[in-house]
């Protein structure tokens, strides 16, 4: 997960080579990077639009505007997004547009707004990659400061052999890799971090449960960073659409129920040096779960579930805490927010409580964004502005590193 949190923009021309391109998705987000993609009209005759939205999860610029409901496709946006532009295939009918600044597709116009650096992987035949015109536009790009990942030599689409094929998707995740060099501090390393994700949920017959909207995605987020810098991390998780087998370094435990989420969290906390209580774990649970599915007809004065309380799972392990262990728990509030948090790491003996308040527009549930304020038990409050759950979770463990050092 070399590319954790990279932000690639991807354009990609009409070239046979575009089918690498597919592939090169692929590997982009096993290495975590977040792919977009954006083509040129001709492209799509090789490699369907569909085929990237599916392996980027994303959806793809193909046109200025959609044809369907007319909205505008933003290149600016699209331009501003990514830490980079890679372009791949390069094919020499879009290197020359880029040299000489025409931009009558969504890809040329997202080349001349993107203010982030932009690699090339040109990909032709060997005469057209050998043509004056094409060496000359190459020397123009590189003067504009544009990148090049070589192109390589071999038996070409059109059957002769020479230079003109595109890189391989290994060799562009390799210049990537060199490209962002790992910058993360291994602060962590040697430490074992035991965090909870998601919601869980409480059955109340065979077909229905109570459960809430968490995604997940802040505890995997943090999971991510633990593991980033150096930290042997397992994540606890409720029923999460994330896909949890990207994550081969990190441990996951799926759980449904509260009760199951202590059980597993009781097993693992004392061999823990960090507890992160990312979960939105139910507080309460039906008293009765019905064996069989419960029937309208058998209701018809509605329906009353005696519900009883769950065991809090932070407030559990937390009363286990060794001195040499931290507890860190996150606060969801709606209103008083800070008085919450601040009540809630008093009674629950924590070293550190996440508050986010869903008053804040993009916090709480389901965003991919956040806005956290850090309390700690020593009276500091740090307020962050609004980020990626990815960016906030570094925050979080920054902050915890500076906490535990101080
Ligand atoms: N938590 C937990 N087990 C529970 C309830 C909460 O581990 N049964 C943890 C959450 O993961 C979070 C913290 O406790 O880290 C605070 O959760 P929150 O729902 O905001 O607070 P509660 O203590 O449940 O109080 P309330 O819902 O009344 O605000």
């Amino acid at each position: 997960m070399y590319l954790s949190g990279k932000k690639i923009l991807l354009g990609v021309c009409s070239g046979i080579a575009a089918y690498k391109s597919a592939y090169l998705v692929r590997l982009l987000l096993k290495e975590n990077a977040e792919v977009k993609v954006v083509m040129t009209p001709d492209a799509q005759h090789f490699v369907g639009a569909l085929t990237f939205s599916a392996l980027s999860k994303n959806p793809v610029a193909t046109e200025f505007y959609n044809k369907h409901d007319g909205t505008w496709n933003n290149h600016v946006e699209l331009g501003l997004w990514g830490d980079v532009f890679l372009i791949a295939p390069a094919t020499a009918n879009t290197i020359a547009k880029m040299a000489s600044g025409i931009c009558d597709n969504i890809l040329l116009a997202t080349y001349l707004s993107a203010k982030c650096p932009v690699i090339i992987c040109p990909a032709m035949d060997l005469d057209m990659w050998k043509h004056a015109s094409t060496i000359s536009n190459i020397e123009k790009l590189n003067q504009y400061g544009n990148k090049m990942i070589e192109p390589g030599t071999g038996e070409l689409a059109s059957g002769l052999v020479g230079t003109g094929r595109m890189a391989e998707p290994e060799e562009i995740i390799q210049y990537f890799k060199n490209y962002f060099p790992q910058s993360s501090p291994q602060n962590f390393s040697g430490k074992k971090v035991l965090i909870t994700a998601g919601p869980t949920y409480e059955k109340i017959d065979p077909v229905r449960f109570i459960g809430n909207y968490s995604s997940g995605k802040m505890g995997f987020a943090l999971a991510e960073e633990f593991y980033e810098q150096g930290a042997d991390v397992t994540v606890v998780h409720g029923p999460v659409q994330i896909d949890v087998s990207k994550y081969k370094n990190i441990k996951t435990i799926a759980v449904e129920s509260a009760d199951e989420m202590y059980n597993a969290c009781s097993a693992l906390i004392d061999n823990q040096n960090i507890f992160i209580a990312a979960a939105a774990v139910s507080d309460f649970s039906p008293e009765e779960i019905s064996a069989e599915k419960l029937k309208k007809e058998n209701t018809p004065d509605g329906l009353i579930i005696k519900l009883k309380h769950n065991k809090d799972v932070l407030a559990e392990m937390s009363k286990r805490k060794t001195k040499d262990q931290l507890m860190i728990g996150f606060a969801l509030e709606t209103n008083n927010a800070v008085e919450n948090a601040k009540k809630k790491l008093k009674t629950k003996n924590l070293d550190m409580i996440v508050l986010n308040s869903l008053q804040d527009d993009g916090a709480g549930f389901q965003h991919d964004t956040n806005k956290i304020t850090l309390l700690d038990k020593n009276n500091n409050t740090r307020i962050f502005e609004l980020k990626s759950k990815r960016e906030a979770a570094r925050d979080i463990v920054n902050y915890i590193y500076t906490f535990s050092h101080a």
